[in-house]
């Protein structure tokens, strides 16, 4: 049956805490609703999500879906979640699917299970939602800092989304309760308009981001899936020539000579390059950068670096250090080393902590000591999926 996604994302997040609205926070490198759009697009049987997000928020909101495919346009929401999951509904009237699924955009680790499920229930019962057994005693709390009797916890469950309905029954029902003030999901509306609401199975993973701690949790949870952690090294050696600066880290320093390469000849980005591409075991500089290749004649190194961390990004892996050790009698390094930490941080998407730059002269010994040339050896330190196939 055809079956449109509806995900609300225009609330303001105000039991989160500080900072931008829950949905458009960072989790990992990417946006929560990004995380919660991508479970969602390319499950079976999924044809388009409509998106229900705050006008103020369209730059984050444009940010969040770019680039994502089988998004409808978005609507804008309403002040209630009830409210804006009506909104959603009925920009889908035009072509209305037979099924919806309704979820929050502040459950990004909904898993494809779920989705299956709630869209075969929904097809079976017309109205169902995933519901999870209470593993805690519940009480009321007549009196502050009392407790009364509680509820028996057998007959409860905590309900979760994504809440599958049919089309045509949710719709009428959002319809009929518009007026209704602020119902906090969908089954209660389907439930006051009349319509039973079956259960099924929910999934303790599926937590919804609600306050300032659930940050700290999910991010420990992506992080614990990042387990395969990996560090390789790399090097790299240019002679100088006529020249007044060198390139190193992506900053001009100014010197009595120049660094001949095929590039702009950073030894600092090529090292840290080819760290970062030994960490994926996936060639070297040369292998995707052909010193034989004209377009890459007098190139700026940021693009290399640039591509090696695109490369780590595309195995789901995330940069945790990037170190890189300078060897040469000049020009002096420690006056720079601030700026092209920043540099290095800013090409690879991480926070400057994570860059270390040092340099050392080589006692006037050797190719470095002779002021022949600048080398410099680098390592990185990446974290990766673990994947089972190993
Ligand atoms: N939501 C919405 N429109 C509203 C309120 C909420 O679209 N007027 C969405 C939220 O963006 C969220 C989902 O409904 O994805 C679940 O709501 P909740 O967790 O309560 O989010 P917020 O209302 O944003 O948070 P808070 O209640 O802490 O302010
Ligand atoms: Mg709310």
């Amino acid at each position: 049956m055809r079956t449109d996604v509806i995900v609300v994302a225009a609330g303001s997040g105000q039991r989160a805490g500080e900072g931008l609205p829950k949905q458009f926070r960072d989790l990992g490198g990417h946006s929560v609703l990004r995380r919660t759009l991508t479970r969602f697009i390319g499950q079976p049987g999924i044809r388009h999500v409509q998106i229900v997000v705050h006008p103020d928020h369209a730059a984050l909101y444009e940010q969040a879906v770019a680039g994502l495919p089988g998004i409808l346009p978005p609507v804008a929401g309403g002040a209630t979640r009830q409210a804006s999951v009506r909104a959603g509904l009925e920009a889908l009237a035009a072509d209305p699917p037979e099924l919806v699924l309704i979820h929050d955009a502040a459950r990004p680790f909904v898993a494809p299970r779920l989705i299956a499920d709630g869209i075969a229930a929904a097809a079976r019962y017309g109205a169902a939602v995933p519901g999870l057994v209470l593993v805690d005693t519940i009480k009321s709390v007549p009196e502050h800092g009392y407790v009364g009797t509680g509820p028996d916890r057998n007959g409860l469950r905590s309900v979760q989304t994504p809440q599958g309905f049919r089309y045509d029954l949710i719709l009428a029902a959002h319809r009929k309760l518009a007026t209704k003030g602020d119902l906090t999901d969908d089954a209660a509306v389907a439930e006051a308009a009349g319509h039973r609401v079956a259960l099924f199975p929910g999934d303790p993973a599926n937590t919804k981001l609600t306050l300032p701690e659930d940050f700290v949790t999910a991010e420990n949870k992506l992080l614990a899936e990042l387990a395969d952690v990996r560090t390789a090294t790399g090097f790299d050696v240019h002679a100088f020539a006529p020249g007044d600066h060198v390139m190193l880290g992506g900053i001009a320093i100014p010197h009595d000579f120049g660094l001949t390469g095929h590039s702009d000849a950073d030894v600092v980005l090529h090292a840290l390059t080819d760290a970062l591409l030994g960490t994926i075991g996936d060639g070297d500089i040369g292998h995707h950068f052909p010193p034989s290749d004209p377009q890459w004649k007098g190139a700026s190194s940021d693009r290399f670096l640039a591509h090696a961390v695109e490369r780590v990004r595309a195995q789901g892996g995330r940069i945790a250090h990037l170190d890189a050790t300078i060897i040469c009698e000049a020009p002096k390094v420690g006056p720079h080393r601030e700026a092209m930490r920043e540099s290095i941080a800013r090409i690879a998407g991480v926070t400057v902590s994570r860059v270390g730059v040092k340099a050392t002269t080589s006692e006037k010994l050797g190719f470095a000591g002779r002021r022949e040339g600048i080398a410099c050896m680098a390592a990185a330190t990446v974290r990766l999926p673990w994947r089972d196939d190993e």
